[in-house]
């Protein structure tokens, strides 16, 4: 059951399409205390709290704090308290069990036994806001119920669940052919290869580089023969330029974010000064989305959004004081203390949370301050873009994802995990969001695989890709100056081509079990605690997670290690994948094992009388039969059926009426039932 608690004057975030009533009282099991702003209740010990989408430590959130402010931070370190992205929605399950959504666009921050190790705070900026408390039988029925009330999760094009090959230095054609040439000289799959800022005039948006790309459409067309998709980037600031028509249009219609004043305001950001568009205006809105147009009438198929929290790295008023306040110390002779305190200046000149006071949306007439609905811009960036693609591609879908988001995008585009680092903990910190993004309503997600930024290393690629085989987003990027990580780059090619094959033989599996989450709100991946609720064990486990209907996975994110441990909450079978193409499959009982897993071994786990549909595989995701398919089984004793969802992965008409049953009997036997 879900009530809604409504307070003060609120902003209207559209995250949630169909209100409910409200409902008076007071929110159950939480104390309001209006003077402080927050939300307070004791928690006991073994209350777990989960949720919170794209943020640091574990699935289960409890011993730290998380602070809903979008923000342009790269170093994802373990004490990290804010990321990208603004997820509000939490579900405590113990001694009580409830889920809370509050729908609030200004920062949030959630103290979950951070200051008090049992109290639960959350504390908002003002109480202009919706709590939505939602009750259920187990928490995968709260996160039904919640998952129902914000809307179907976008669905992406089937190809972008093929492999993708993306790296910040790409800068024209030739870069671009030469990684498809050696991808496919080396017979590993690839299905897109994405375009960061590089290929832009100058970083302008909707532009491309005439020498660098010469003749755009044609060159999309000649790497579509070759079974590739170009997947370009979008930065939400548009350079602040005369003569560059976005800029110039933008400016006349008063589409840009104004200072209190009235005058646009103007932050830096890769292009140098420029512009935000004010997608919280509907006009706006629909003027920004409008101009995606010029790239898919070149024949783009997919846009990556970058940017929107948005990214400012400063703004020359901002720079114009922190160079007046550093002249005061010249010619001064400074002691240490005075030495970090000017030091301190230029860092806080960088990225300084002060600037979203400083600018202003003007919403149905009415003057918005930015700090006030922070959270917002990200998604309705994504929102003018996916809105813009209903009109312009009405028949085919569009692949969209963006850096920053809220609650509420996830029915226009996916999300990637921003900028991590080539270091193992981020493999482990990857598998850890895709539940907490999931109960959010983010199913199209992964992150950049390898690691951003930071040197990789061979093993870490590989053992990363055996993670993102199994994730929506499978996608290889990393910074310029940083080495290079293609699968080509090193040396153990059989491996590299081995795992990211697996990919295109589990797609029929993944894209099913995906599209089945997003029509029947879902959740893909799964903490152990949400299937096995009765198991104490299963609570604990936070580097596993159940895929889907049928299967378990355990990936190996330790440095040298040679295999796992890893827990079987009950008899599961054993799957695994060897590099020479050899397959075994082992029965386990519940319990502890050791699971060895070589460098570049694939293992997976089938639940008894449970089916996994897989191809033959291929070279990119056309060349995979959907209707060709085999299964992963473990017949264990029960008749079991199996949903299969497949369509042509192309058009917009997405229903559980293209779901075929298949019926694996006691002995193993399976047979299409309808
Ligand atoms: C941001 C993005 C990253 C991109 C870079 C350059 O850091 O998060 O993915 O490569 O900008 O555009």
């Amino acid at each position: 059951m879900i009530k809604r608690y409504a307070f003060g004057n609120r902003f209207e975030t559209d995250t949630v399409p169909v209100k409910p009533e409200i409902s008076s009282g007071e929110i159950p099991f939480l104390t309001m205390d209006q003077e402080k702003l927050s939300l307070t209740m004791n928690l006991e010990s073994d209350d777990c709290v989960y949720g919170l989408g794209e943020n640091a430590r574990g699935i289960n959130k409890r011993g730290w704090i998380y602070r809903s402010c979008a923000t342009d931070d790269g170093n994802h370190q373990e004490d990290i308290v804010q990321m990208y992205s603004a997820h509000n929605f939490l579900v405590v399950n113990g001694s009580v069990r409830f889920g809370l959504f509050v729908d609030y666009p200004g920062v949030v921050t959630f103290d979950v036994g951070y200051t008090e190790l049992n109290t639960l705070s959350i504390q908002l900026s003002d109480l202009n806001a919706d709590f939505y408390f939602i009750t259920g039988e187990s928490v995968l029925d709260i996160v039904h119920q919640f998952r129902q009330l914000i809307g179907r999760s976008y669905i992406p094009p089937r190809w972008a669940m093929g492999f993708g090959q993306s790296r910040w230095g790409y800068v024209n054609e030739a870069d671009v052919r030469n990684v498809v040439k050696r991808y496919r000289e080396l017979n590993i799959p690839l299905d897109s290869v994405y375009l960061d800022i590089d290929y832009m005039d100058h970083y302008k948006d909707f532009t491309v580089d005439p020498e660098r790309f010469p003749s755009f459409s044609a060159f999309v067309e000649e790497m579509k023969t070759q079974g590739i998709h170009l997947v370009p980037i979008i930065d939400a600031a548009v350079k602040s330029e005369k003569g560059y028509s976005v800029c110039d249009e933008g400016l006349e219609k008063g589409y840009f974010c104004t200072k209190e004043d009235g005058t646009v305001f103007e932050g830096a950001v890769w292009p140098g000064l420029s512009l935000f568009p004010d997608v919280l205006n509907e006009e706006a809105r629909r003027w920004f989305g409008d101009q995606y147009k010029v790239l898919l009438d070149q024949g783009i198929e997919g846009f990556w959004n970058d940017m929107n929290e948005p990214a400012i790295f400063y703004t020359e008023d901002q720079l114009e004081s922190t160079l007046e306040q550093v002249s005061a110390y010249q010619g001064k002779k400074l002691d240490l203390e005075a030495f970090w305190a000017m030091m301190g200046l230029f860092h806080g000149a960088i990225h300084s949370p002060d600037t979203y006071s400083r600018f202003y949306h003007n919403v149905n007439g009415r003057q918005i301050c930015h700090e006030t609905v922070h959270n917002l811009y990200g998604y309705n960036m994504t929102r003018a873009a996916g809105e813009a693609f209903e009109r312009l591609s009405p028949e085919k879908r569009v692949l969209l994802f963006s850096r920053s988001s809220c609650i509420g995008m996830h029915r226009y585009g996916g999300t990637w995990m921003g900028d991590n680092c080539s270091w193992w903990s981020h493999i482990l910190l990857n598998l850890k969001m895709l539940p907490s993004l999931n109960m959010c309503g983010f199913l199209y997600t992964g992150a950049d695989i390898g690691g951003f930024g930071r040197n990789t290393t061979e093993d870490l690629v590989l053992r990363w890709l055996e993670l993102g085989i199994f994730t929506p987003l499978m996608r290889n990027h990393s910074a310029r100056l940083t080495r290079e990580q293609e699968a080509y780059q090193f040396t153990d090619t059989d491996g590299f081509r081995h795992v990211i094959s697996m990919r295109y033989v589990l797609l029929p599996y993944i894209y099913s079990e995906f599209v089945k989450a997003a029509l029947r709100d879902e959740m893909m991946y799964r903490p152990l605690a949400f299937d096995y609720p009765a198991d104490d064990r299963a609570r604990g486990v936070e580097d596993q997670l159940m895929l889907g209907d049928g299967m378990m996975i355990a990936p190996v994110y330790v440095q040298n290690a040679v295999g796992r441990m890893v827990y079987l909450p009950e008899t599961m079978k054993l799957y695994r994948f060897h590099k020479d193409g050899t397959t075994d499959e082992t029965v386990l009982e519940a319990g502890d094992h050791y699971v060895s897993a070589a460098l570049s071994e694939v293992i997976l786990f089938v639940r008894p009388n449970h089916m996994i549909p897989v191809s033959d595989g291929g070279h990119c995701e056309r060349e995979v039969d959907f209707n060709d398919i085999h299964f992963l089984s473990f017949p264990n004793g029960k008749p079991s059926v199996y949903e299969y969802y497949t369509d042509d992965g192309v058009t917009r008409n997405i229903t559980e009426d293209a779901v075929i049953r298949y019926r694996m009997e006691v002995d193993g036997s399976i047979a299409r039932m309808d």
